[in-house]
C-alpha cells in the first residue's frame, strides 16, 4: 500500500536547534513527506532530548562511553529497525560513524555541517571549531552544507549548500549563530523533504 511519509530518526548530542528546525518544519508543512519518529542522543543531558519530549517524539540515549563505538552503533541499528526508520538525520551528532554502519544505510543518512564543504570539514572540524578555523583563515563567505554520509567524514554527496557572509568583528559564537539562522535551519529541513520525497517516489 502507498504510504504518505517516510520515518525519520534524528541523532543529536547537544542543544538541538537543528532538531527544533526540523520539528518546526514538520509543523509548518515544509517537511510533508517524512515524520520524525525517534530522537537518539549519545548524551543523556542533551537539551535536544527535552525539545523532542516537548514535541511528543520518542527518545533514546545510546552512550558511546558505556557501550563503545561498535556497541553504540549496534544499539542504534536495533532502534532504527524496531522503529522502521527510513532516514537518519545527524543534527549536531558529535560521533563519527564507522564504514560498517554507513554502508548499511547508503543514501539514507543525512548530515548538516556548518561550513561550505570542502572547506573546514573532516575529522576535528565540528561545532565552534569550524567557525574558529573560518575566522582564523579570514574567509569573507562561509555557510552550511547538507550532505549524505558515507565512510569519509563530511565526504558524502552534497545535497544542499547555502552561503553566508562573514561580518567584520565576528566571534566564533556570533558566526555560529548566524550560520545556523541563515543557512542550517533553512537547508536541513529542505534537504530532508527532498530525500523523503525521493524515497516515496521510488516506491510508486
Ligand atoms: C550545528 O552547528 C551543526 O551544524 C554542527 O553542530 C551544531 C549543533 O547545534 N555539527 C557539526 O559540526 C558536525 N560536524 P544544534 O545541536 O543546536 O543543532
Amino acid at each position: 500500500m502507498k504510504r504518505n511519509n517516510v520515518n525519520i530518526a534524528v541523532l543529536v548530542s547537544g542543544g538541538g536547534t537543528n532538531l527544533q528546525a526540523l520539528i518546526d518544519a514538520q509543523n509548518s508543512g515544509i517537511i510533508n513527506s517524512g515524520r520524525i519518529k525517534l530522537v537518539i542522543s549519545n548524551k543523556s543531558d542533551a537539551y535536544a532530548l527535552k525539545r523532542a519530549e516537548n514535541a511528543n517524539i520518542k527518545t533514546a540515549v545510546v552512550s558511546k562511553k558505556e557501550l563503545g563505538q561498535v556497541g553504540m552503533e549496534n544499539k542504534i541499528s536495533e532502534l532504527l529497525t524496531q522503529n522502521s526508520i527510513d532516514i537518519i538525520v545527524l543534527a549536531g551528532f558529535m560521533c563519527i560513524l564507522t564504514a560498517d554502519f554507513t554502508k548499511k544505510y547508503d543514501k539514507r543518512i543525512i548530515n548538516v555541517h556548518p561550513s561550505l564543504i570542502p572547506s573546514f570539514c573532516g575529522e576535528g572540524f565540528y561545532g565552534l571549531k569550524v567557525h574558529e578555523a573560518a575566522l582564523k583563515k579570514g574567509v569573507k563567505v562561509t555557510g552550511a552544507t547538507v550532505h549524505f554520509v558515507n565512510e569519509i567524514p563530511d565526504g558524502g554527496e552534497i545535497i544542499l549548500q547555502k552561503a553566508v557572509t562573514v561580518p567584520e568583528n565576528s566571534t566564533p559564537e556570533s558566526l555560529q549563530k548566524r550560520v545556523m539562522r541563515l543557512a542550517e535551519w533553512k537547508i536541513l529541513p529542505r534537504a530532508v523533504e527532498i530525500v523523503s520525497q525521493k524515497i516515496l517516489k521510488e516506491e510508486e
